[in-house]
């Protein structure tokens, strides 16, 4: 991405300035980062519930469910906010499983993606008996009907189809390509159908898709309900009836404040209800999967500047927070706000365009290029819109400790997760004998 200066200081709306000072809800982002330590993420609970709450008014009145996708922040603090609000959840993973029941979450309300499930996380999935996986391939229909033939138990499945349309957003996080390893064929679609229908092992229930990321505009939805609700034609031509119809997540949120207008919550669940109601079938359960959109804007990372050094070529802000804290610019070259906690009225040394970047040996970590800044070594940057897929990607590269987790409630802050200590990073790892 080419160099740019910082918009507007819009913060998103869990954030807000007063004074000079940004805040989560009632609690200044400074007063946190002392108590906590950094590098450090925060996150509203107000926010998230108000985002989950969006979806809910937009899905009222008919028979719906909201998967929470785990992966976009899998933290038990955060799951457990949406558990007690009602929510169900997309996982793709056994331990995305064991995290949702252990945050007191509805097995019964829990959907299964991915396109490699292991035998042993079927296994697990179907004793803790979730409300549906969705099957990305003939081989994994198979593999599911011999695990609930061996429990004696009948698997519910839906197919996620691959409905082979082009969101328009990082090629990394398009999954409805047809090139994508994504979902199963979409001309595949009805012969797995009556496959699954004929095997007494498995029940059909459901079609899903998720055509990716990120994605700003309402219309590849659209495309993509389309494409699904010809097959369920098709398929109710065949007697293979449906009972729920999941058309995942993706909605993208506005990481920048000058100009990206992505379709409001309301707005993207709207137009895919319409599309579903215009072709009569708005008595089917309808599911999606936001993570992204529930999440994203309630979160920041703090993060304090250990010091500015000016190279040859321009400026740097080398911050204790890094790449393997904050993956996304590395990752997809994201662009992600950067803002100083606590603005300066009188920059000591004026402003300067800087790279904020982290310690870790690699170019590739960075946080935020060519921004305008004035920073001292000491002061505390927030990265906002950081609350989805940033702790959930971070790792220990370099051998760094992972960042702490805060919910802030009202005036409260609870750690959700303590920082990472050095006996962390060892455990498990032995040497070999002489
Ligand atoms: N359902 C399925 C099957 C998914 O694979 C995903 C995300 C979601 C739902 C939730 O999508 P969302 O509403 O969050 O867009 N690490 C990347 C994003 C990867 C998304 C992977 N799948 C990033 O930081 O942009």
């Amino acid at each position: 991405m080419s160099r740019q200066t910082n918009p507007a200081e819009v913060p998103l709306a869990a954030f807000v300035r007063r004074s000079g000072a940004l805040y989560c809800e009632d609690v200044p982002l400074q007063e946190l980062a002392q108590r906590f330590g950094t590098p450090l993420y925060v996150y509203s609970r107000r926010a998230i519930l108000d985002a989950y709450g969006q979806y809910q008014r937009a899905l009222s009145g008919r028979a719906s469910l909201i998967c929470y996708a785990v992966k976009a922040n899998s933290n038990l603090g955060v799951l457990n906010l949406l558990a007690r609000a009602g929510s169900g959840f997309d996982i793709v993973s056994g331990g995305e499983l064991a995290r949702v029941l252990a945050a007191g979450g509805a097995a019964e309300c829990t959907v299964f993606s991915g396109v490699g499930k292991t035998e042993q996380e079927i296994e697990r999935a179907l004793r803790a008996q979730i409300m549906c996986f969705n099957v990305e391939s003939d081989f994994e229909l198979q593999t599911i009907s011999t695990v609930a033939a061996r429990l004696r138990r009948r698997a519910p499945v839906s197919l996620r189809v691959n409905p082979q349309i082009d969101p328009g957003t990082h090629p990394y996080i398009a999954t409805g390509l047809k090139s994508s390893k994504f979902g199963v064929a979409y001309e595949q679609a009805i012969e797995l159908y009556r496959r699954a229908a004929a095997d007494p092992h498995l029940e059909v229930i459901g079609i899903d898709c998720h055509i990716g990321s990120q994605i700003a505009q309402a219309a590849p939805f659209e495309q993509a309900a389309d494409r699904l609700l010809d097959l369920v034609e098709r398929l109710e031509h065949q007697r293979i009836g449906l009972h729920h119809l999941d058309f995942g997540g993706g909605l993208a949120i506005a990481y920048r404040s000058d100009g990206e207008a992505p379709p409001t919550i309301a707005e993207w669940v709207g137009a895919i209800v319409r599309r579903v109601d215009a072709r009569g079938h708005g008595g089917k359960t309808l599911l999606v999967e936001p993570g992204r959109s529930v999440v994203g804007p309630a979160g920041a990372l703090l993060m304090q500047v250990i010091g500015w050094k000016q190279g040859a070529a321009g400026a740097f802000a080398v911050v204790d927070a890094a790449m393997n804290d904050q993956m996304r610019p590395a990752l997809y070259d994201a662009w992600m706000d950067v803002q100083p906690v606590v603005a300066r009225s009188e920059p000591p040394r004026g402003f300067a365009i800087a790279d904020v970047v982290g310690p870790i040996c690699e170019s590739g970590d960075w946080l935020a290029r060519g921004r305008m800044l004035s920073v001292e070594a000491g002061d505390v940057l927030a990265m906002l819109g950081a609350g989805a897929y940033g702790m959930s990607m971070a790792s220990n590269y370099n051998s760094r400790l992972r960042a702490a987790e805060v919910i802030v409630d009202g005036s409260q802050a609870y750690c959700v997760r303590r920082r990472e200590r050095v006996e962390d990073l060892m455990v498990g790892e032995s040497i070999v004998p002489d």
